[in-house]
């Protein structure tokens, strides 16, 4: 895959942080921690952000009492935008939370970061050309019986009406290799699109854009870039996700599935088994 056909997500997110992010936005990130690991869980933990991206959900992470956190992220301007947020509110300890450049499909960078109470992989493994070696190896670094969050695109067959998981592929594709004026006709006809659909169901289109914090403290434009340009992509059901990580010695703790014909990300904590 040549640089050309990746999406800056790096450049996303430091967009997000300057035109997006506040003080509610980390407060909805610290409750989609909670919402997934359970309240008081990350205190004294410490915690493996893989693809930390904004570096919001490791801010979140220090904020709920992690004892050690540490970001990492493929992309230049992500892990610029992780430490730029994490020297604004976490005083630049290195020790206590640290931010490095790397990738998850590098299996000796990987094993050097040692092992985590918590490793955290939202939205990641299906960006990296390689998501089940991404998937092996950002299960390394969990201790037994620690936590190992990952989130991954859901499948999609077509269907009348509905685009399947191969033509969103498609349509990233070609966000990634576009002009930038043939990217924002596509987040434009996207929103149209969005609001077409509510209101053929009689419902407000702005009050998802307006309550959209509420998810993970995310901005609705910003992930809609991240949706129509997040190249490279792929996808799995919830079954392939759940037998792969399984057979890696792990066991279901939380599932968080979008419904099948969803084309968000279906939401896994795995336990490592001690033997
Ligand atoms: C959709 S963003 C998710 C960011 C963050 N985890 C979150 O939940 O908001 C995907 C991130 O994965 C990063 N990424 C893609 N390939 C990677 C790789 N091989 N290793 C580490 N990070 C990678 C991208 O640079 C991007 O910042």
């Amino acid at each position: 895959m040549t640089e050309e056909k990746r999406f800056a997500f790096g450049k996303n997110w430091q967009s997000f942080r300057v035109d997006a992010l506040d003080a509610r936005r980390i407060e909805e990130a610290e409750h989609g921690l909670e919402r997934l690991f359970g309240l008081g869980a990350l205190q004294g933990r410490t915690v493996l952000d893989i693809g930390s991206g904004s570096g919001l959900m490791s801010l979140a992470a220090h904020r709920l009492g992690a004892s050690r956190i540490v970001s990492f992220d493929f992309d230049p301007d992500s892990v610029a935008c992780t430490r730029a947020l994490r020297d604004e509110h976490a005083r630049a300890d290195e020790a206590a939370w640290s931010v490095t450049r790397g990738s998850v499909l590098d299996e000796d960078f990987v094993r050097s970061l040692g092992h985590f109470d918590v490793v955290y992989a939202w939205g990641v493994l299906h960006h990296t050309g390689d998501l089940w070696r991404a998937l092996t190896h950002a299960a390394l670094p969990v201790r037994p019986e620690g936590r190992f969050a990952v989130a991954i695109y859901n499948r999609v067959e077509g269907a009348l009406g509905r685009f399947s998981s191969e033509s969103w592929t498609r349509i990233k594709a070609s966000y990634v290799g576009g002009s930038t004026l043939r990217q924002d006709l596509m987040v434009g006809v996207f929103a149209a699109w969005q609001a077409a659909i509510k209101l053929s169901r009689f419902e407000n289109p702005l009050r998802e854009v307006r309550e959209y914090h509420k998810s993970r403290g995310m901005s609705w434009l910003h992930d809609a870039r991240d949706w129509l340009g997040g190249y490279p992509y792929e996808f799995a059901t919830v079954d392939e996700v759940s037998r792969y990580v399984t057979h890696l010695g792990f066991r279901t703790d939380k599932l968080l599935p979008v419904p099948t014909d969803g084309w968000g990300n279906n939401e896994f904590v795995f336990i490592r088994d001690t033997a």
